[in-house]
């Protein structure tokens, strides 16, 4: 058998790089060890894949080198991919502002590319095992279930390491070290946080309650919901900061956004001193959440009127409020991570061909590598676009 390009990888990337390749003529082979093309996709966005973010700008990946994504990035633009599933008839809605999910199932985005895989001639061989990837010459050569694999060039688009039950392995990042590449530490990214004893209790009893918040680790701040659940905290709020989140450290939690307050509460008790602190909570949060922080916090009868509350009372209600400090116990760790941050190191990379600097015949593009979006379709934007920018130049 031999290729001019064989894809490790029929995910989000791989399919993409495929059709690229196919459509510029190339013989090409689309090789995976799983039963089905697609897994993470069709898992994605809750069944409906946010395929895409609008407002994509390399600003949104994490990287230890951030330029690294520009030159695919510009390339490939959220409005190519739009125009693509456009053309092959999947309706879309924009949930939040430039977060585009398909109006029905994931498995149109899949469709998509398993199309355009088929109209460039791309085939692609699952449930199939790689065990060797070596160089001959001015090639490769695979050794597979299928027998040896001649390729001109390889691309590695195995992904990253969550959620292993669907398919996810370290494959690319052993095949990278093999290469003498190196392979930055590896973490579950977009995670949700467990927490221990009390916190975890208190979590559980309000699990499913969900309420906007501005969460923060380091320098950096997110504006979205939190979710309480039996293990911890999850939501987008929460899945933001674990991506930038150290182990051990404490995050700060603003269940108040966009209100102070020590004011807030002092203009309260001037304007409506018969007020009672649990009336002043029920207006602001969920009636759970708002029975909960009263419990948490026992220090003061809350059927007190707010005129009887002191200064210093008001303000340790402002701290609890705009800047709650927690210590998550931990992550939930790769079962279900939607991403890994870390990974192949891109100095070694081509960021316009993502070929390894001195091995053209060797690849890696998607997840793999040392880049890592935020939240809200970022992470597929940058499978199309290094899958695009790869497959045109194989
Ligand atoms: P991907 O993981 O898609 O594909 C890798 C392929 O390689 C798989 O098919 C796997 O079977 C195969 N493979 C692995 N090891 C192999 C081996 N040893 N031999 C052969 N094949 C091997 N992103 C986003 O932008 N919007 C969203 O809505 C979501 N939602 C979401 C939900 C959940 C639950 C998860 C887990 C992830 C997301 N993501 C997301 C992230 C997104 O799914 C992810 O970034 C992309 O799928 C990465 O694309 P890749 O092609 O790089 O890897």
């Amino acid at each position: 058998m031999i290729y001019d390009v064989v894809i490790i990888g029929a995910g989000a990337a791989g399919l993409m790089c495929a059709a690229q390749a196919g459509y510029s003529g190339k013989r090409v082979l689309v090789l995976d060890h799983a039963s089905k093309a697609g897994k993470k996709i069709l898992m994605s966005g809750g069944g409906r894949c946010n395929f895409t973010n609008l407002g994509t700008t390399p600003q949104h990946f994490y990287s230890a080198n951030p330029s690294f994504c520009i030159s695919a990035l510009k390339r490939y633009r959220p409005e190519h991919f739009v125009e693509l599933v456009e053309r092959h008839g999947v309706e879309h809605v924009e949930k939040t502002p430039g977060q585009l999910f398909c109006a029905t199932s994931a498995k149109e985005i899949v469709r998509t590319l398993l199309t355009e895989c088929e109209w460039a001639g791309a085939e692609i061989a699952l449930n199939t095992k790689i065990t060797r990837v070596e160089r001959q010459g001015d090639a490769m050569q695979l050794s597979t279930s299928l027998g040896n694999i001649d390729a001109g060039v390889v691309v590695v688009a195995s992904g990253g390491l969550s959620i292993p039950t669907m398919g996810a392995t370290g494959f690319g990042y052993d095949l990278a070290r093999q290469f003498g590449l190196e392979v930055f530490d590896t973490r579950p990214g977009l995670v949700p946080f467990t927490l221990s004893d009390t916190w975890k209790a208190r979590a559980a009893e309000l699990a499913g309650v969900s309420v906007p918040v501005a969460v923060s680790a380091g320098r950096h701040c997110f504006n979205d919901p939190m979710l309480f659940t039996h293990r911890g905290l999850s939501g987008p709020a929460m899945l933001q900061v674990s991506s930038v989140w150290q182990p051990g450290e404490s995050i700060m939690i603003n269940l108040l956004p966009g209100e102070n307050v020590a004011a807030s509460l002092r203009e309260a008790r001037q304007v409506t001193p018969k007020r009672q602190l649990s009336t002043w909570l029920i207006e602001r949060f969920p009636k759970r959440l708002a029975q909960a922080l009263l419990e948490w916090y026992p220090d003061h009868d809350p059927t007190r009127p707010l005129a009887e509350y002191a200064n210093q009372a008001l303000d340790q209600w402002a701290v609890r409020l705009n800047a709650w400090q927690l210590k998550p116990a931990g992550t939930e760790g790769w079962r279900t991570a939607e991403v890994t941050m870390g990974g192949v190191n891109t100095a070694m990379l081509s960021s316009k061909t993502f070929e390894v600097k001195g091995l053209p015949q060797l690849r890696f593009i998607g997840e793999v590598v040392d880049v890592t979006g935020e939240l809200g379709g970022y992470n597929f934007q940058w499978a199309w676009a290094s899958g695009v920018a790869c497959g045109q130049s194989c």
